[in-house]
């Protein structure tokens, strides 16, 4: 195998450099282009970080009015790609909606596909951040039968979302500032986490110079697994599942410790982090705040609280360093927004799109980007003759 080292999971391999986000995950240190995560979440908007991630700098306010008005001309889906969502059925798990649609916006917008062409990329940046939002909402109306809705340019990024997702043409959609500002900071915090599963995912797809929705798609289906963006909707299951009486939480907590049926406590531990997950801290104050005012499940909140209670005191957590990570509680804040539980991972890949653009961009700039290749280390058969059918 000559000089090949193996790194099972690249615990310990780095496959690019970028200027795009920093974590210590010791320190339980998180900042996008050099801004704290704690600012952001406390003063930013989802668009501005989203322009801060892709460009590299806190737009002007003159910029930032151009770049919300430029996403704001794109956010309706060409009427032939609505016709799409009917395809499915109608129990269609959104994620894979969601990513079919964006891998289909490769055929529809053919003249902007190439990946070196600066005005290309910067269209096709436009165009994802506008219509995932109307995608997503849209692959949530298919699965309850319910009309899509055109957008409403006079609206932000999440109020527009929210009303296509939630609003019927029946009825005017009364808009919730506070669910609007809970959405758009979960969206922040989503952002972007540098080399996670589907960025690098991102990357990878890109470096053979597939196009930005190609690349961006097959993130998507990289989110979708329980172990990276699945987790949020996991958490629930398993908040669900402790509240219906399966087992108490004790019960639990010993399946996790004896890694029974490979049970894992879901929301806890992080590649990266291991030390609380800044998000989750910021996160769980929020969960307090609106589950209080939306009278949501307060059941599965007080069993969460006590998972984690439990495990931040136990041995083995602690010697593992496994601590709350982002979705341990954004599954309790989606469920009171009123989203059912299949979306939640949608909502992740709405927030992370811009860190997925931003580091597909980033890899596409770099000179030193190559064809991601990695090797292996062969452990199967060494040379054999071919054994006739009739000698088998
Ligand atoms: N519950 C119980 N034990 C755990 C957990 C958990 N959630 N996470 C890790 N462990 C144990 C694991 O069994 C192993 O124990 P041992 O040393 O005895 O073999 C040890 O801790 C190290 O775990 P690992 O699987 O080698 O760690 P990893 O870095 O490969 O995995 C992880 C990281 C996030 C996949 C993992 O912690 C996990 O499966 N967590 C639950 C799923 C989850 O919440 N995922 C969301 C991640 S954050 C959002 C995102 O990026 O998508």
């Amino acid at each position: 195998t000559g000089n090949v080292t193996l790194d099972a999971g690249f615990t310990n391999t780095a496959s690019c450099t970028s200027a795009i986000t920093y974590i210590d995950g010791d320190a339980g240190i998180l900042r996008y282009r050099g801004y704290p995560i704690e600012q952001l979440a406390e003063q930013s908007t989802f668009i501005e970080t989203s322009y801060l991630l892709i460009y590299g700098h806190l737009p002007s306010a003159s910029e930032l009015a151009e770049f919300t008005e430029r996403i704001r001309q794109h956010t309706m889906l060409h009427e032939d790609l609505k016709g799409f969502f009917q395809g499915f059925p109608r129990d269609a798990h959104p994620m894979p909606v969601l990513s079919s649609a964006v891998s289909a916006l490769s055929t529809f917008y053919q003249d902007s596909l190439d990946p070196f062409d600066k005005e290309q990329v910067e269209i096709s940046t436009i165009r994802l951040l506008a219509k995932l939002p109307t995608i997503a909402a849209y692959a949530y109306k298919k699965s309850v039968g319910q009309p899509f809705l055109y957008p409403d340019n006079n609206l932000s990024l999440a109020e527009n979302f929210l009303r296509m997702t939630f609003g019927v043409p029946a009825t005017t959609y009364d808009l919730d500032p506070e669910m609007v500002k809970a959405l758009d900071l979960l969206l922040i915090l989503h952002a972007d986490h540098e080399q996670n599963c589907s960025t690098s995912t991102v990357r990878l797809v890109g470096s053979s110079h597939a196009n930005l929705f190609a690349s961006v798609s097959a993130g998507i289906n990289a989110l979708f697994g329980p172990l990276h963006g699945g987790a949020n909707q996991a958490v629930l299951e398993m908040l669900e599942r402790i509240n219906s009486a399966d087992y108490d939480v004790d019960t639990f907590m010993a399946k996790v410790k004896n890694k029974e049926d490979g049970v894992r406590l879901m929301g806890f531990g992080h590649r990266v982090y291991k030390n609380y997950d800044p998000r989750a801290a910021i996160i769980k104050k929020t969960a307090h705040e609106l589950l209080d005012r939306m009278g949501g499940n307060d059941e599965l909140l007080d069993i969460a609280m006590r998972l984690e209670e439990i495990a931040l005191a136990d041995d083995y957590f602690v010697e593992r360093k496994l601590y709350p990570n982002v979705d341990f509680y954004t599954g309790l804040i989606y469920k009171s927004m009123g989203f059912p539980t299949r979306m939640f991972t949608v909502l992740f890949a709405l927030g992370r799109l811009p860190g997925w653009i931003a580091q597909w961009r980033e890899m596409i700039e770099d000179p030193a980007t190559k064809i991601g290749r990695p090797r292996q280390v062969y452990i199967g058969e060494t040379e054999r003759d071919y054994v006739a059918l009739s000698d088998r």
